[in-house]
């Protein structure tokens, strides 16, 4: 069955290409942030435990919406580990030292390089590719991460 939602086929490949980016880029990020619940040490290791798996959580959450809206869109998700690794802006966990400010800084600058990245998706999808629905969708994600970030940057007083 066709996807007759007002926007032309071509607009919607644009934004569903735009969303695997950001779906790759979630996926990794939702891992990484695995990796320092799973592999912090310290003596604030069960707070930050804790912490980490809140986090990955709300991570969780995203990772499944934004591949919803590429299926609400007519397209279908390369939900293929090897495809979000060759994709994504971001690299595996950096981090030598499994204690809770490492994690928290490299952490930190993932979700805000995201949330940059992500606002140059809010503009292209609603005026490049007219659908406003993904750009307010985007909108969302990044008062998402902007929270997310403020609890990573509070740590680091
Ligand atoms: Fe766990």
């Amino acid at each position: 069955m066709k996807t007759a939602i007002g926007i032309t086929a071509a607009k919607r490949e644009g934004v569903a290409n735009g969303l695997a980016k950001i779906l790759a880029d979630e996926y990794v990020l939702y891992t990484k942030t695995k990796n320092a619940h799973w592999n912090i040490e310290g003596p604030d290791f069960y707070d930050k435990h804790k912490f980490f798996e809140m986090q990955f959580g709300e991570l969780d959450v995203i990772v499944d919406s934004v591949a919803e809206r590429i299926r609400t869109l007519g397209h279908y998700v390369d939900a293929m580990l090897k495809a979000f690794i060759s994709v994504t802006q971001f690299t595996e966990q950096k981090s030598e030292k499994n204690d809770s400010t490492g994690y928290i800084k490299e952490l930190l600058n993932d979700h805000e390089t995201l949330i940059m990245s992500l606002r140059g998706s809010i503009h292209l999808f609603a005026n490049e590719y007219d659908d406003l629905g993904s750009s307010d969708f985007i909108t969302g994600l990044v008062e998402t991460h902007e929270k997310m970030a403020w609890f990573l940057r509070s740590h680091l007083k």
